[in-house]
């Protein structure tokens, strides 16, 4: 079994914010999750480093495209890292091996029949990189995205028969339902195809930052075929020396709903026209949202995702976006929201009941997990756990599958309020019971923290090796017998700074 997820490229034009770490994110916790299960996993991330969005930064700070690209990149890339995303490739739209095989792509599709030379006028929003069509501009002639203005442009350029594939894409909205989800982002894909497609410009001729069109080097290709095609590319020079696209194509894809029309709508017919495999789906999300607003860089109401993590850590910030936020919905979050749910959830939950369960199986069983079994009621509920997880987790339900997780740590803290195993420990008859108690414990707090390991990664290897566990894999859930000697902790998640 093999598994690819993507997240959107980033444009280059500003610095890394908390919005671009959230899809990141995401996207990991799927890679992470499928690697737990055994897949063979392709993980990709990078960044849009053509087009105006861009260029028109870069004219305005007085430096080249390319030299803005080059400092903010690594800056991308530095962020995938700190987060903890486990991708296995950081893609530029820069790279020779990306750039030759759009221009290969691309050709393939003119040879098809699929491009005409032609005039467009419209209204365009820069930074958006598209024309609006009537359903799309705000009052004023604005753009609804970034609240600037609309320019009127008119361009004699190369067109994409986007029109030709209207049946084909109501037919494959129609026999795969599932090909775009949430259900209420595909419905509004599909009233989009379904209120009749215009043909869509492939290329640009005034700007000269892209890929140039294979058979009329005076212009290059319009950025966002160059970007999406960064999916395609990837696979075959991401892995030094192998082209992986046989083993990993098609893609689960993570993004955000501002470019659900590109991906699905002209990502599919591009596709098509193209003879490539169609994506296997695609999960929107929403916008997080900071006083009210989308967190963008032209609004200025942006959360560094360093600060975050300097005060919280990695993965207190990989949870907290996920349990804030109904994955899928827009949402508030806010630097105090952060601290109640790190107090409340992360440290009193969570790494209390880590630290409760190691110290009692060290005060009353010197350590040992006892040979036992989790009695009936507690059983059942950790049983069926890592089932329905796995099953949200195929629709990329984070939110939904997260909270399945947390009614485990609700459930094993509500255990030690009814057992109450301080007090089984100072009775002798009782000590069947206890052993029962502390293995269901040791048992549950496993099978939990597992599950939990693709969203924290770090703090669960850390309790997962005081619980003596060496293996990440969900395979390994079958119980373990018991007799493994458990270790000390510091606390997971401890009490922050108040400076
Ligand atoms: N370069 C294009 C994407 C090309 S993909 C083939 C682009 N870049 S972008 O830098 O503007 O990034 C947009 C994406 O960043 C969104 O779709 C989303 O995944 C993420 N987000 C940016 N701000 C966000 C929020 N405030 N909230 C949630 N996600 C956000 O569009």
């Amino acid at each position: 079994m093999s598994f690819y997820v993507t997240t959107p490229i980033y444009y280059v034009n500003g610095e890394p914010h908390l919005g671009h770490a959230y899809s990141t994110i995401a996207a990991d916790i799927l890679a992470r999750h499928h690697r737990q299960r055994g897949e063979d996993v392709f993980f990709l991330t990078g960044t849009d480093e053509h087009g105006e969005p861009v260029a028109q930064q870069a004219e305005a700070e007085g430096v080249t495209p390319r030299e803005l690209g080059d400092r903010l990149a690594p800056r991308f890339k530095e962020m995938a890292a700190k987060i903890n995303a486990s991708n296995d490739f950081f893609i530029r739209t820069t790279d020779e091996g990306h750039m030759s095989r759009v221009q290969e792509i691309v050709q393939r599709v003119y040879d098809n029949g699929h491009v005409y030379e032609g005039n467009y006028e419209g209204w365009y929003c820069p930074r958006c990189a598209d024309f609006k069509t009537e359903s799309e501009i705000g009052p004023d002639n604005t753009c609804p995205i970034h609240q600037i203005p609309l320019t009127r442009e008119s361009q004699k350029n190369w067109f994409f028969k986007l029109s030709e594939f209207q049946q084909d894409l109501e037919r494959l909205y129609e026999e795969r339902p599932e090909f775009v989800t949430p259900d209420f982002r595909r419905n509004e894909a599909l009233s989009f195809i379904k209120q009749g497609l215009q043909d869509v410009s492939l290329s640009r001729p005034t700007l000269k930052w892209g890929v140039p069109v294979p058979w009329d080097t005076d212009q290059v290709i319009y950025v966002w075929f160059d970007a999406l095609l960064n999916y395609y590319t990837a696979l075959g020079y991401g892995i030094e020396g192998e082209d992986v696209t046989e083993q990993f194509w098609p893609p689960f894809h993570i993004l955000a709903k501002d470019i659900l029309k590109f991906h699905a709508v002209y990502w599919p017919a591009f596709l098509m026209a193209a003879e490539i495999e169609l994506p296997e789906r695609m999960f929107i999300h929403g916008f997080l949202l900071m006083e009210g607003h989308k967190m963008s860089k032209s609004l200025g109401n942006v959360l560094d995702p360093d600060e975050v993590i300097a005060k919280f850590g990695a993965d207190a910030l990989r949870f907290y976006c996920f349990r804030e936020v109904s994955f899928g919905q827009d949402g508030q979050i806010s630097p105090a929201g952060f601290e109640s749910r790190y107090e409340t959830e992360l440290a009193d939950q969570y790494g209390n009941l880590a630290n409760r369960v190691l110290s009692m199986i060290g005060r009353y069983r010197d350590g040992v997990v006892p040979e036992a079994e989790t009695e009936g009621d507690l059983a059942s509920d950790v049983e069926g756990a890592p089932e329905r997880v796995r099953a949200l987790l195929d629709d990329a339900e984070l939110t939904q599958a997260l909270e399945e997780i947390w009614k485990l740590v609700r459930r094993l803290n509500q255990y030690v309020e009814e057992t109450k195993p301080w007090e089984l420990s100072k009775d002798e008859s009782a000590a069947d019971r206890l052993d029962a108690v502390l293995y269901g414990l040791a048992e549950g707090l496993r099978v939990t923290t597992l599950l939990l390991h693709a969203y924290m990664p770090e703090t669960t290897d850390r309790l997962l090796e005081a619980l003596a566990e060496p293996s990440r894999e969900l395979a390994d859930f079958g119980s373990r017998p018991g007799g493994q000697t458990v270790g000390e902790l510091a606390p997971l998640f401890p009490k922050l700074q108040t400076a």
